[in-house]
């Protein structure tokens, strides 16, 4: 495990890293923190933010999603009324809480975890959109109880994936993703739209149904991203 004070970015850390898989980068904050499809990740100290360098196994397109389950689950153990948004989000009442991106680096994968913890105010845009585990009770969370939490969580699912594939997990996914009732969000030919779940496959895809109508099937292979 590699502990930073500050980095631009753990995923960037970890992707340089020399060491065998499996291994943790962890930073206290960071200061260009990487969202999905080249987003921002805003990291202050208080946030939890980690990456999590695994060896690539087979059925890569379903790992963001079964990663963000994970998650989900690990947080809905410490707050209630959790929601996960497909491919790879998850949401508490106030906003977004927890985001997931997966880099696939040759023959390595990066799964990079970012939750909002004890901060308890965001700027900016994120004032409308983001919230944190101590905003919604109301007390301050050991940062590292957390992070073994989720890490062995993860780790325990991969296991899981790597003996039965993404078929054990769509069941429960797929269950938590319906009930979650949230929008997803996504661009076709260039226009962007937001739609409501209306099944995930067990290829990991998704049908989605805008307001005029239209359905759409969004694939999970593009939730993977290569830097
Ligand atoms: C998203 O919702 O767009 C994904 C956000 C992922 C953020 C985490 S924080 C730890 C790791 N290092 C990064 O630079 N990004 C991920």
């Amino acid at each position: 495990m590699e502990i930073y004070d500050e980095v631009p970015s753990t995923q960037d850390a970890a992707r340089e890293c020399l060491s065998h898989p499996p291994f943790l980068v962890v930073a206290s904050c960071q200061s260009k923190g990487k969202g999905r499809l080249g987003r921002v990740w805003e990291s202050p100290r208080g946030g939890l933010y980690f990456t999590l360098v695994i060896e690539a196994l087979s059925q890569l397109w379903a790992i963001p999603l079964v990663s963000a389950y994970t998650v989900w689950k690990a947080l809905s153990s410490k707050v209630v009324n959790l929601r996960l948004k497909w491919p790879n989000d998850v949401y508490a009442d106030g906003g977004k809480l927890a985001g997931i991106i997966v880099e696939t680096w040759g023959g390595r994968l990066g799964i990079g975890v970012g939750v909002n913890v004890n901060q308890r105010a965001f700027r900016g845009e994120l004032v409308a959109k983001a919230t944190s585990l101590s905003m919604i009770v109301g007390q301050e969370f050991n940062l590292e109880g957390l992070l073994e939490d989720i890490v062995s969580g993860i780790i325990k699912s991969m296991e899981k994936f790597r003996e039965f594939g993404f078929a054990h997990f769509h069941p429960e996914v797929q269950r938590v993703l319906l009930s979650s009732k949230q929008p997803v969000k996504f661009s076709n030919e260039g226009k962007n739209y937001t739609g409501k779940l209306l099944d995930m496959d067990s290829s990991g895809s998704a049908l989605v149904q805008t307001s005029d109508g239209r359905l759409f099937k969004l694939p999970a292979q593009h939730l993977l991203e290569s830097p």
